[in-house]
């Protein structure tokens, strides 16, 4: 464990059997289950390359609802934490001819393996990182390699400012990939900002949901592989429902974050609540995530 700041703690991961961790890549997050069987999603930090530890950054959330507190004032070094495999929802785009990247506080941990490969492959990027102050912002030295391609604002400094991410957004060549992690107001303006783009060069990572979850209930989901049909009633998720059935059905972040519970759907209409899918993959509605999301039709057939 290191501190980056006073409330940014960066912690390994490694097997307790010293074997090789699966592969991720740049933009993975792995979900860790933590004490009192809190379960949250963490971006993982490291080298992909490096496969005998995970490395995350953790801030320690004023607000926390138990997880930051938790990985800063009760774990200890040689603690046993419970991990997923990792998984990606933000895909680093390799061959981009240029990459924007857009940062706010502890929303630069993504992008830390991710500028890294950039910088290896010798590709074009911008990373642009706003942070309240000096002291509060993590990982400034470890990024320092990428010289003149990091730009750091500091927006509660004396004579600091916040980043202007119109102006950004309308200096990339249309071809850019842009990409965006942060608070909420940040994202916002980012989307705002970048409406009138192709979305398939637009990337979001979100940490917290957007949308409330569905739960007006009132459909019916039929289980095509088990061959059962269960009613929603409201009041309660499409996963509350099935688990209340008794189907053991993967899931962790229970609120459309972290993409575990993404179940294919073969007919019906999804009413998607989660922060996963994008777009043009909520239009198309072949998966959803059952967490939050529910239904818009009167009858879901979903792959389980
Ligand atoms: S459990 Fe995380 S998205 Fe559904």
């Amino acid at each position: 464990m290191a501190w980056e700041t006073d409330a940014i703690r960066s912690i390994e991961l490694r097997d307790p059997r010293g074997v090789p961790l699966p592969p991720f890549s740049p933009g993975a997050h792995i979900d860790l289950t933590l004490p009192g069987k809190l379960k949250r999603s963490y971006s993982l930090i490291g080298s992909p390359e490096d496969r005998s530890r995970y490395e995350i950054g953790v801030y320690r959330e004023p607000q926390s609802r138990g997880g930051s507190i938790a990985l800063h004032d009760q774990i200890r070094v040689g603690d046993l934490i419970e991990s997923t495999e990792p998984a990606n929802n933000f895909e680093l785009r390799e061959d981009a001819s240029h990459s924007v990247f857009i940062a706010g506080g502890i929303g630069i941990t993504p992008f830390l393996p991710m500028v890294e490969r950039l910088g290896h492959k010798l590709r074009p990027f911008e990373l642009h990182y706003c942070a309240r102050d000096r002291a509060s912002a993590g990982f400034v030295e470890r990024l320092r390699g990428c010289g003149p391609r990091l730009h750091v604002a500091y927006s509660r400094e004396p004579g600091g400012c916040r980043i202007d991410i119109a102006q950004i957004v309308a200096a990339a060549p249309e071809d850019t990939h842009l990409y965006c992690c942060g608070p909420k107001p940040m994202l916002e303006d980012f989307e705002r900002a970048t409406s009138g783009r192709d979305p398939a060069f637009i990337h979001v990572e979100h940490f917290t949901p957007v949308d409330p979850p569905a739960l007006a209930g009132g459909y019916l989901v039929e289980l095509a592989r088990a061959g059962r049909t269960v009613a929603v009633p409201p009041g309660n998720t499409l996963l509350q429902t099935l688990l209340d059935e008794g189907f053991d059905v993967p899931c962790s972040c229970l609120e459309g974050v972290c993409g575990t519970c993404e179940t294919r759907v073969l007919a019906g209409v999804p009413d998607h609540r989660d922060v996963v899918l994008s777009k043009e993959e909520r239009a198309a509605g072949n998966t959803m995530m059952i967490c939050c999301s529910g239904a818009k039709s009167e009858r879901l057939v979903l792959d389980l």
